[in-house]
């Protein structure tokens, strides 16, 4: 039976590849990518190598399916990053790695311009987060349950709000976020921020 346990540095790979199978508004992104490991390098790595104490995952069967990753300070998170992640992944990936036009370039782009969140969406949602799961263990409540073991370990750590961008096109998460209560901050053509606010009084 899938189920949500803590993740274990072994599951390093396959998380990488559930960023990849996931990576297209939520549908698989295995044929938009010549390098399998790109997405997971920026979307997954960090996450896992600096929190990994708030990283989750579904086990299916021994391979984990699933993810919800944290970074419970994103402006910390964000000067991390640029000391201890970036550089490492600008070396290996130096602009026009791939040609100019590719989805592959684009994320190159973000390894050397990565974005920083909207400082009135930190201010009140420091945390963010993201969640994805493959099509087999989707539509189980596991996601549900991912959420609800981040929420509660951040409500412990007396966390005020957690954030996340979704892409506007992935109609289907955005009402996942918002059946368990999160609202719309902010969107446009291409990213939805979304926030809920924690140990409210
Ligand atoms: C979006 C995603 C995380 C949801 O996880 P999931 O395991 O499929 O969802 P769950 O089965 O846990 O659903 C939890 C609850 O949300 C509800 N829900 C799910 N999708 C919904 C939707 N589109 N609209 C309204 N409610 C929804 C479920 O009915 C369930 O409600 P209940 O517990 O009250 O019965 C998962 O489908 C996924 O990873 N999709 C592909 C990748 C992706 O889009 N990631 C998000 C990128 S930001």
């Amino acid at each position: 039976m899938p189920h949500v346990r803590h993740y274990h540095p072994s599951d390093r790979d396959a998380l990488y590849d559930v960023c990849l199978r996931t990576g297209a508004d939520g549908d698989d992104a295995t044929d938009r990518y010549h390098d399998p490991r790109l997405l997971g390098s920026v979307f997954v790595g960090p996450y896992l190598e600096f929190h990994p104490d708030l990283a989750w995952v579904v086990d299916n069967d021994g391979t984990a399916a699933g993810y919800i990753l944290c970074a419970p300070d994103t402006r910390a998170f964000e000067a991390q990053c640029e000391r201890e992640w970036w550089p490492e992944l600008r070396r290996r990936y130096p602009l026009g790695s791939f040609p100019a036009t590719s989805t592959d370039e684009e994320v190159v782009g973000l390894i050397h311009a990565p974005p920083t969140a909207l400082p009135e969406t930190v201010t009140s949602f420091p945390a963010h987060l993201h969640i994805d799961l493959v099509p087999e263990v989707q539509g189980l409540h596991l996601g549900g349950a991912l959420v609800a073991k981040l929420l509660d370990a951040l409500t412990a750590r007396g966390s005020i709000g957690v954030h996340l961008g979704v892409s506007t096109a992935n109609i289907r998460a955005i009402g996942f976020y918002k059946h368990l209560g999160f609202d719309e901050l902010a969107h446009d053509d291409t990213t939805t921020t979304m926030g809920k606010r924690l140990n409210l009084t």
